[in-house]
């Protein structure tokens, strides 16, 4: 079993899309019985919180089940569970290095870092734009599966 952990600040807006998006990426290719997903925030604010309404909009545009998504926070356990734990922006994987204790270990990453853009995901919380965020997230998901297939062949 591989597990797959997806961190930002408040685990309501990017990393539930992102655990939604890779969830289905995952189950379109079968691998459901292989790959388990799941998304933390490193903050504390929205503890039990179902996802923005912003991000439930743009799954339920794409067409991506938005089940079992609540926000929860990431613990010093998690770096032992998770194979692939991953942060939005250079902030979260800063956070993600001082909850865990291991800075720079190779299983943190940083989303975009896996693609050409290697920049943070915007957070729409701020900037209001869902869309873009939801494009970016993709191309990260895309290329984590890529990543994951390449390192577990
Ligand atoms: P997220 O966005 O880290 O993508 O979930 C945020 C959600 C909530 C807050 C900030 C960012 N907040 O300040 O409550």
């Amino acid at each position: 079993m591989i597990n797959v952990l997806f961190v930002c600040l408040g685990n309501i807006c990017r990393s539930p899309m992102a655990e939604a998006l890779f969830r289905d990426l995952v189950k379109k290719e079968d691998l459901a019985d292989q790959i388990k997903v799941d998304s933390a925030a490193t903050s504390s604010w929205h503890i039990g919180s179902a996802p923005h309404k912003g991000t439930l909009a743009i799954l339920k545009k794409y067409n991506i089940s938005a089940n079992g998504l609540v926000g929860r926070q990431l613990t010093k356990r998690d770096f032992e569970k998770f194979d692939y734990i991953v942060g939005m922006d250079e902030s979260n994987v800063k956070n993600i290095f001082e909850i865990t204790g291991k800075p720079k270990h190779p299983k943190i990453l940083r989303l975009l870092d896996l693609t050409e853009h290697k920049k943070d995901v915007p957070d729409p919380y701020y900037t209001g734009d869902f869309e873009e965020t939801y494009q970016l997230v993709s191309e990260g998901c895309i290329a984590l599966l890529e990543k994951i297939h390449t390192e577990q062949s």
